[in-house]
């Protein structure tokens, strides 16, 4: 370092963090970085690159991209990671006139290099601290590798299984939703943002991306404000009050307006009506591609539509590098707008500390330690068996004994690793996965034979394989047969028109259950296929989605009875792609929503059921448990009363095991039409067997309100039903309630 630069790093270090010996607030030491800034250096904090060549060989882009970085024109980079390499780009921005740190953020979804279930997978633990906890550790990982900012967690509500982004979100409530985007931006996040063992959280897509038309990535999405209030935002809502530190807004249109350039979502609702103070940044690209969409001409326009909407930092696109200084020289951005987004992204850096210690997250010792830390997998198989889905269990077939004197493992997925990750994997090591063969095989006794045979390949369209298959598996007193999509087949652009399970799978099914063996399939997927072949005659169906690192061993507990799976579905499981959008929070209709025989003018199809194969909240357990003797403590309540409603729950069966009780509620007329049933609360409960509890719900206003036709948040006066059950299709007890009062 010159000695000039030495004087003036000094110096800026004086103005960010004293001023005449007392401490400044972040507000006020932003401030003083922000006085010294020049136009170009602040646009360049406005500025976010993929660093995927800084990392590379020598090349032109990666010669020009530190060169910017080093004269302070980029304000984050993603895509680099690990301590070192972080430590040597940071390096890079220390050479700049004011030092200002770089953020380094990266998609850390579902774990760093412990893989996590995906979240969808996770969602069906209705397991907060579950979530939480792997959210954590995800972090604990990353920031240990010198990343201070995770693109995560996807809170978009998602209802149509055929958009392959349902994989990374919560499913489809937003109730279930909301209470998950609060327990990773906390996992994330930790108890402070600065701590190194935690990063900034994105609550991403704002807004409204999972509601792409026909199910189709990045598609146009057109809702009405009732439904964007009342089922896409809650989520993000619940981001804010969790503390996220940044937003990612969206590729889609939202009835009309790119999510990019929308100010009502970026300024009004956002940054307005719920006072966000992070920061904005544009999802990849999506600045520049407004003018695709049609809604700017060229970069300039687009990067001016951005700004003032309220896109704070540009990941990818150029355009505010390209525009935006000269859009500001000739007045068609005011600065401030600029100075806005610039102080939003300062003081993040500022509460991170890395104005203090910009290599403080770029430890290669605790870099070492936390990516090797061994009860990082033991939190990561006990997540992942909390969110295994137990669909079917004919004659209690499962758990199976250890003991049993031979099993057939086969399918395309049953010794796959990389399958068990899913998609968005970081930094896996994936030979430390365990398949579930390797599962299976240490926990069946040293006497019981395993006889593995692939069978056929996920997604072609050869039998070969399924003579050898048929052979072990009458040579096995029981088939485990794992098929389903391979990792590749769900997630970002990877929409699907066909949901069933690709190839030759089902065909293998059926073959091997003309062995007469009891066949139990495991499915492995990053949404909900349509498998009515499977559902009707296989002996058990376990849906393991993409399990994570420990999935071989999670999965095994549960088929062996080490683990009673409790996992309920996030997401409705349509008959066919024909009844897509399916989900249980539908509205009654004039006509009977029937597919009753008798019955003429209904709304129904004539060639389907009206029901799904699978209901939201559904999934079976090895024990049994009884509801039983409901009761309100009034049945009457005012708007600032409370009701508590009661029952108790049983274990009637042989094994401990957790159930989620859920609560549902009904409005039954109201000012505008409610759901027919709508998810307000829930309890993931153990039970010994023969152990009974009292489990109690509170009804508040809060519960009974909604958005009426003036979006206003209110409960209206009337009759609610009741409902506790152990799905959305399984209700087991109902009581009514009355707000009393008059109707405005
Ligand atoms: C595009 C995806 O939509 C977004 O979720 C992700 O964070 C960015 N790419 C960065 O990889």
């Amino acid at each position: 370092m010159t000695k000039r630069l030495i004087g003036f790093s000094v110096f800026i270090l004086l103005v960010a963090h004293t001023s005449f010996g007392q401490r400044k607030t972040i507000t006020q030491k932003v401030d003083s970085v922000l006085r010294l800034m020049t136009l170009e250096e602040k646009v360049g904090q406005l500025n976010q690159y993929s660093g995927r060549d800084l990392t590379g060989p020598a090349s032109t882009k990666k010669t020009n991209m530190l060169d910017e970085i080093s004269k302070g024109l980029v304000g984050s980079v993603l895509n680099v990671k690990g301590a070192k390499e972080t430590r040597d780009v940071q390096n890079e921005a220390m050479q700049s006139r004011l030092k200002i740190p770089l953020l380094f953020s990266l998609d850390v979804i579902h774990g760093y290099k412990t893989v996590f279930p995906v979240p969808l997978a996770e969602a069906a633990s209705w397991d907060m601290e579950a979530i939480e906890a792997s959210a954590h550790i995800a972090a604990k990982e990353a920031a240990a590798s010198g990343i201070h900012w995770t693109f995560a967690p996807m809170v978009d509500i998602a209802r149509d299984p055929r958009w392959g982004r349902v994989m990374e979100g919560a499913g489809e409530d937003p109730y279930l939703g909301s209470l998950i985007a609060r327990a990773r931006v906390k996992g994330f996040q930790g108890t402070k943002l600065g701590r190194t063992d935690a990063v900034m959280a994105c609550a991403k897509h704002f807004a409204a991306y999972g509601g792409a038309i026909a199910g189709r990535d990045y598609n146009a999405v057109d809702l009405s404000d009732q439904q964007l209030w009342e089922t896409y935002l809650p989520p993000f809502k619940a981001a804010v009050d969790a503390g996220a530190a940044t937003f990612m807004n969206s590729f889609n249109t939202l009835n009309g307006i790119p999510a990019t350039g929308n100010a009502y979502l970026q300024r009004d609702i956002l940054k307005g009506k719920w006072k966000y103070t992070g920061f904005i940044v544009s999802d990849w690209g999506s600045i520049g591609e407004m003018i695709p969409h049609g809604y700017a001409k060229d970069d300039a326009d687009a990067a001016q539509k951005a700004i003032i909407a309220g896109s704070d930092m540009d990941m990818e696109s150029r355009a505010y590098k390209s525009s935006l200084a000269k859009l500001v020289k000739e007045t068609k951005v005011s600065i401030a707008l600029v100075d806005d987004a610039v102080k939003r992204i300062l003081y993040k850096k500022f509460e991170l500390g890395l104005f203090d210690d910009p290599y403080k997250f770029s430890d290669v010792a605790r870099e070492q330690q936390a990516l090797n830390d061994p009860q990082h997998k033991l939190i990561a198989r006990g997540v992942a068996q909390k969110s295994i889905v137990l669909l079917k269990n004919e004659a209690s077939i499962l758990p199976l004994q250890k003991t049993l004197r031979s099993i057939a493992v086969i399918g395309p997925l049953a010794a796959s690793k990389r399958d068990l990750e899913g998609g968005w994997i970081v930094k896996s090591d994936t030979t430390q996965v365990v398949s579930l063969l390797e599962g299976i095989k240490s926990k069946v006794s040293n006497q019981t034979v395993v006889n593995y045979i692939r069978g056929c390949d996920a997604n072609s369209s050869s039998t070969e394989g399924f003579a050898d298959a048929i052979n072990a598996a009458n040579n096995s007193d029981v088939v485990v047969l794992a098929i389903g999509e391979t990792w590749d087949m769900s997630g970002e652009a990877k929409s699907r028109t066909d949901l069933t399970i690709p190839g030759e799978q089902v065909a293998l099914f059926t073959a091997l259950k003309a062995t007469g063996k009891p066949v139990v399939v495991v499915i492995m997927a990053g949404r909900p296929l349509i498998f009515p072949i499977v559902s009707d005659s296989a002996a058990a169906i376990l849906y393991a989605w993409f399990a994570g690192t420990e999935g071989g061993t999670a999965i095994a507990n549960v088929l062996f009875g080490d683990y009673n799976p409790s996992g309920k579905l996030p997401i409705t499981f349509p008959r066919s792609v024909g009844q897509i959008p399916i989900y249980y929070s539908s509205y009654n209709t004039g006509r009977p929503v029937t597919n009753e025989k008798n019955v003429v003018y209904k709304s129904a199809y004539i060639d389907a059921p009206n029901t799904p194969r699978y209901s939201f909240g559904f999934g079976l357990s090895y024990t049994t448990f009884l509801y039983s003797e409901i009761k309100a403590s009034a049945n009457k309540m005012a708007a600032n009363d409370k009701v508590i409603i009661s029952f108790t729950l049983t274990n009637t069966g042989k094994y401990a095991g957790e159930e989620v009780v859920q609560l549902y509620l009904h409005d039954l007329v109201a000012s505008v039409v409610r759901p027919v049933k709508e998810l307000k609360g829930f309890k993931k409960i153990l039970l010994q067997p023969g152990e009974s509890i009292k489990v109690s719900f509170e009804i508040n206003k809060e519960i009974l309100s909604f958005y009426n036709s003036r979006l206003q948040w209110a409960a209206e006066p009337g009759d609610f039903d009741i409902m506790i059950g152990a799905a959305s299709n399984d209700i087991r007890l109902k009581t009514k309630i009355e707000l009393v009062g008059t109707k405005k």
